[in-house]
């Protein structure tokens, strides 16, 4: 059985736990401190937790000046065996939201929002689709790790345009 998830936001807290994620993919915990310690002091984040057990993550940040409303979605996970409860689709929801209030806070707007991910990772695909979501440039296997890399974009005003009709 599943306990509630709960979401916040990512805290210095929360380093801690969030490297010892991190360090499963990056093999190195001083890299996976560095990378999340940065996120948390100088972007942004937001958690999923079970049962106080740390079970997504979403990292993003702004690109350019906030005049350039643009935002980068760089990471987001979810623990195996918690999928397909809607927690990525969570995360996603409410950091778009959080990312709105970033630039309002700066009096500016978010006009854009982009990712990168990878032709052959279907969930990944399906969620960020489903979100409306669109894919704006197939980039080629960029990395030589055999899978072709997918640029994607998401603009908030056209979600109100797409509201409205
Ligand atoms: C991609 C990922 C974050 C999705 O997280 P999740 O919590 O399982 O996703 P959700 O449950 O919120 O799914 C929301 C919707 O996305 C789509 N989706 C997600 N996973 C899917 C899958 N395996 N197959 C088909 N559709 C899928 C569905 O439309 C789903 O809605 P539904 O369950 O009502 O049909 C998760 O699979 C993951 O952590 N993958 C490994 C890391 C990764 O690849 N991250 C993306 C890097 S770009």
């Amino acid at each position: 059985m599943h306990g509630d998830v709960d979401t916040r936001r990512a805290i210095n807290d929360d380093i801690e736990d969030l490297t010892k994620v991190y360090a499963k993919s990056y093999g190195s915990i001083e890299q996976a401190g560095k990378h999340v310690r940065d996120f948390i002091e100088n972007h942004g984040g937001r958690l999923a937790v079970v049962d106080g057990r740390l079970v997504g993550v979403l990292f993003w940040m702004q690109r350019e000046t906030a005049s350039h409303g643009q935002a980068e979605i760089v990471d987001l996970w979810v623990e195996e065996s918690e999928r397909r409860r809607g927690i990525g689709q969570t995360l996603l929801k409410e950091s778009i939201r959080e990312i709105e209030d970033h630039y309002l806070s700066q009096g500016q707007t978010l006009k854009v929002m982009l990712l990168f991910t990878t032709e052959g990772n279907s969930p990944a695909r399906m969620l960020y689709e489903k979100m409306g979501f669109q894919v704006a440039a197939n980039l080629g296997d960029l990395t030589g790790l055999g899978d072709k890399d997918i640029l994607y974009t998401y603009s908030p005003a056209q979600r109100s345009e797409n509201e409205k009709s």
